[in-house]
Parts: C-alpha cells; structure tokens; sequence
C-alpha cells in the first residue's frame, strides 16, 4: 500500500512500448530509437496523467480510437523537437543566397517565369522561413540592381521587384509551432543571430517583442503538413527540411526524400540539416558544396 496516498506511476510495459513505438512510427515517422525510449516514456506519462488513465495500454487504446484523434495530435506535439533560430548555419543559407538564387534567377528570367516558391518543411516556430524570405528578397534587389528591370518599378518600391512573385510556405505537424510562427512575433532571446540592419527592415518593436513587418509576413504561408503523408506541397524551387529527418529511421528518410523530388520543379534544390546528408538515401541527387555549405539539385532523369 503506498503511505503517501499518491498513486504509484503506471508501469510501462515492453509490449505496450512497442505498440507505442509503432503507432508514433505510422503517424508520423518519428522513430525513437534505445537513446530516445527515456524522453518517449517520460512524454508518454505526462500525457497518460493528464487523461487521467491509469495504464499505458488503455492509454494506446484512447489513442486508435475515433475520440483520440485529438489526444493523439497533442502526443505528437509533446514528442517533436522545435529548436530553431534565424539565420541558422550560414554556410547553407549563403550557398542558398550567393548561388542557388542566383542560378535560379537566371535561369526563369530566361523563360520569363517570374515567381519563386521556397518550403520550409518542418518550419517550427516560423524563424526559418522568415530568414528565407528575407534573404530572397535581398537577392532579388541586388540581382536587380545589376541587371535592371526594363519596367518602372511602382515608388514606394516593394519588397519584391515586379513582375516577381515570392511565396513561402511554412509546414509542421504541431500547431502550437505553426500558430507562433503566424504570430511572427519573437523575444529578445530568439533575436540574437538577427544583426541589426535586417531588425530595422524587417521588424517593428512591438512593447519588449520584434514583430516581422507586414509585407514581409505576408509572403509567408504556415500550414499543417505531416511529412509522413503521401500528398505535399507541389511545385517549389527550394526545399529547406532541416533537422527534422534526423528523427526518422531510414527507411522513412528514404521515402520523404523520394516525396521531395517530386514535389520540386525540374532542377530544383533540397537543403537538409548540416548534420544530415542524402548519401546512401538517393541518387536521384547530385550534391552542390561550396564553402562548407551544401544543397542537392534535383537531377533530371531522360524520359
Ligand atoms: C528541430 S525543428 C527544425 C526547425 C527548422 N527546420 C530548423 O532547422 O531550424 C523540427 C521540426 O520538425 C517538425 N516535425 C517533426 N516530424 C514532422 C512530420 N512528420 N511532419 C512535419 N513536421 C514534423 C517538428 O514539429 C519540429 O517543429
């Protein structure tokens, strides 16, 4: 009998950790190896507490149910990892501005195409995006600044040159993150990579906040996506998934990347995290390095 008059922790059990495991792994590809059982478990117990049940299994058994659709989204919440910032590894993100941006420019202006769509799937609190389109419209102006428009650009001039046309979408799975990052509003703390000439364009203080400027907000569109899926956003120049394959086995990873070809336009360009990389997942990919940072273009396969 316990003497604290607390109800001791349900015991999670082998078999209801694998049935766990495995319904995680089918939602949303998340696998949770030997390392992560710990923070599986402890995130599993929380959730199990607030629902007030008392074992793991009746717990699974809420979750496949139709009234646990709910329950289920919030699980996956509690397990995804959110950490982010802006202008994270510049390496990748000047190999994006300097020359992908540049070859992609060239090369629609060329057909007359006159729009850009970039992805930041797996977006978490929106800092990424936010950093993407900032740095596309950078380059549109300093591209345009060389070879100028044969148009009169309408004073005051936007942020994007007509005839262009910038869309960011912004994807997760939780949407706690994804209402942040439609907020667009970030502390002190989350603002220390951003340097100050782009805090006095992009952003107003808003009491102790920066919050991201209207136009800028608008070109960026936060929407729930879970990887896992078959159906993802079509027709983008740019993939940015970073961080987030590095939570899936490989076979997963596998798959996600075989989506994301098809979901770029012909010669379109996948950046993952500096610590992951598609060697041994797809050689439907060749690999572009410059100066420590690297993107895969898509490679276009003869008919
Ligand atoms: C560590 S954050 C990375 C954020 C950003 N890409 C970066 O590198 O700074 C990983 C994000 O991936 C999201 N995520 C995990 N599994 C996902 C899935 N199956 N579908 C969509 N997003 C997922 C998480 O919710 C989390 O916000």
């Amino acid at each position: 009998m316990s003497t604290s008059g607390a109800a001791p922790a349900p015991i999670l059990t082998e078999a209801e950790l694998k049935l766990l495991q495995a319904l995680v792994y089918q939602e949303c590809g998340m696998h949770f190896d030997e390392r992560r059982t710990h923070f599986l478990q402890d995130r599993l117990l929380r959730r199990l507490k607030e629902c007030r049940l008392d074992s793991f299994y009746s717990y699974y058994r809420l979750l496949i149910s139709n009234q646990g659709k709910e329950e289920l989204a919030k699980l996956l919440e509690n397990l995804t990892v959110n950490e982010t910032s802006f202008f994270r590894h510049k390496a990748q993100l000047d190999l994006f501005q300097k020359s992908v941006l540049e070859a992609l420019f060239k090369h629609k202006s060329a057909r007359r195409e006159y729009s850009i769509r970039v992805w930041s799937a797996g977006c978490s609190t929106g800092q990424e995006a936010y950093t993407l389109a900032m740095l596309v419209i950078d380059a549109l102006a300093y591209y345009y600044l060389r070879n100028p428009l044969p148009i009169n650009v309408p004073m005051p001039k936007p942020l994007v040159p007509p005839p262009w046309r910038l869309e960011v979408l912004a994807s997760d799975i939780s949407y706690t993150v994804l209402r942040t990052g439609q907020e667009g509003t970030y502390g002190e703390n989350q603002m220390s990579t951003v340097d100050y000439g782009y805090r006095l364009r992009y952003f107003d203080k808003v009491g102790e906040r920066y919050a991201i400027k209207k136009p800028l907000k608008e070109m960026v569109h936060f929407d729930f996506h879970n990887l896992k899926t078959e159906y993802l956003p079509q027709r983008n120049d740019v993939i940015f998934c970073r961080n987030v394959m590095m939570y899936f086995d490989e076979a997963e990873q596998k798959r996600l990347v075989e989506k994301f070809y098809r979901c770029l336009n012909a010669g379109g360009y996948l950046f993952v995290g500096h610590a992951e990389s598609l060697l041994g997942l797809s050689s439907k990919f060749q690999m572009v390095h410059k100066d420590s940072g690297t993107a895969y273009q898509r490679i276009e396969v003869r008919e």
